[in-house]
């Protein structure tokens, strides 16, 4: 076999997203696109805001000798200037450009965090139910990933996180607002992780890198707040990306900012710029980067992503799921009502809704559905829900 036994394995098993996507495919071209409920895949449908098509107008008009060239690897140093402004507003802690490099989406910074920390058999921790990447994102780079679960409502379990810490690992990725849950973790909640990682650090005679993964921050509910991660632990790391709040996911344009007392900075910014370049991104799309630097503080219209989580509740609510109302992100997480979450996934399907079993985020029990869909897709379903709680019920 000329293909490695290795991804052979992971294809198989690789995604119950992909799987449910390619379902609902199939349902589509049998059904009629309007008649079947896709909530299976988090791909933002609000067109990016109004100022981006500005911003690239702008940009285009700059063509001149040298614009398409290569560049630092990091990104253009202007653009690095913009958006560590804009970091360190939202952080409420003061970075540089010279802290900061533009990636590829936060998928792009997050191989560039693993390859620039891991050694073979180094650990990172993950907390479950988590976006299913972070898995494959570790190995990438020889990693060991480690499962941690998050307590029943989904907030940090920091006595579970302690136990978990050893003198091999290296960082534990956290993603707040949360997909698949919708949670956001509370200042208190980070302020003891911080803590908890310092501590273990200290037993150990390790550094212990607090990876937060935040491309939701902007996309929250009731007026809530993302607390500052670089107010919990000097040796964060944050990554994100503009894919969900200003829509642009294809475009793959993203940054990771270093918190400027971070253990071995200098060293780690290096190792940074140079995964940056030898993972093959070389650097982030040079188009995209001076377009971002231009739409730091803008955001797509996030009340359309409220009023359609109302919504959600209402149908899931009147349909009798029980589930925690999301505080951010456009996930809804709810219970199913029966033990094996992929046979209600199962069920659902037979309703012409699509969503994705729990256990593909390492949490059965649970679907997730995604509400980047039309207002009335969500409406329409709502008989649909109902029927397959009777039917689970009626097993
Ligand atoms: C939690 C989380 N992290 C990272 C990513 C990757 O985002 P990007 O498109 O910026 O690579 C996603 C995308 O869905 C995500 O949900």
């Amino acid at each position: 076999m000329a293909i490695s036994a290795k991804m052979l394995d992971f294809a198989s098993r690789a995604s119950w997203i992909r799987k449910m996507f390619e379902e609902g495919a199939k349902m589509k071209a049998l059904h009629g696109a309007e008649n079947v409920f896709d909530f299976s895949l988090g791909n933002p449908d609000l067109p990016p805001p109004a100022q981006y098509l500005t911003a690239l107008a702008e940009v285009m008009a700059e063509e001149k000798p040298g614009v398409h060239g290569y560049m630092p690897n990091p990104g253009y140093p202007a653009v690095r200037t913009a958006v560590a402004a804009q970091i360190s507003h939202e952080q409420g802690v003061n970075i540089d450009a010279a802290e900061l490099l533009m990636t590829c989406g936060a998928a792009g910074g997050l191989n560039v965090i693993m390859k620039s920390l891991l050694d073979p058999g180094d650990e990172v921790l993950i907390l479950a139910p988590f976006f299913v990447e972070y898995n494959f994102y570790i190995d990438n780079h020889g990693g060991v990933t480690k499962i941690v679960n998050t307590a029943c409502d989904f907030s940090l379990d920091l006595a579970a996180i302690a136990n978990a810490l050893t003198a091999k690992t290296k960082a534990i990725i956290i993603n707040s607002p949360n997909n698949p849950t919708g949670q956001i973790y509370s200042r208190e909640e980070l302020a003891g992780l911080g803590r908890l990682l310092g501590e273990a650090g200290r037993k150990f005679g390790t550094v212990i890198y607090l990876v937060a993964d935040e491309p939701y921050r902007k996309i929250v509910y009731d007026n809530l707040q993302v607390p500052s991660v670089f107010q919990a632990s000097p040796n964060t790391i944050l990554v994100s990306s503009y894919s969900k709040d200003l829509s642009l996911p294809g475009e793959r344009i993203g940054y990771i900012a270093v918190h400027p007392e971070a253990a071995d900075k200098m060293l780690l910014l290096g190792s940074m710029a140079l995964a940056n370049r030898i993972l093959g991104f070389v650097n982030a799309p040079a188009l995209m980067q001076r377009v971002v630097a231009r739409l730091q503080g803008v955001t797509v219209d996030t009340s359309v992503y409220a009023r359609r989580r109302d919504l959600f509740c209402q149908v899931l609510r009147e349909a009798g799921y029980e589930f925690e109302p999301p505080k951010g992100a456009f996930y809804m997480f709810p219970m199913s009502p029966i033990a094996d979450d992929a046979a209600f996934v199962g069920l659902l399907q037979a309703e012409k809704i699509l969503g994705v079993p729990g256990r593909g985020f390492g949490m059965p029990g649970y679907f997730r559905l995604a509400f980047c869909v039309e207002d009335q897709v969500i409406a329409g379903s709502a008989e649909a829900f109902k029927r397959a709680m009777a039917a689970a019920k009626a097993l």
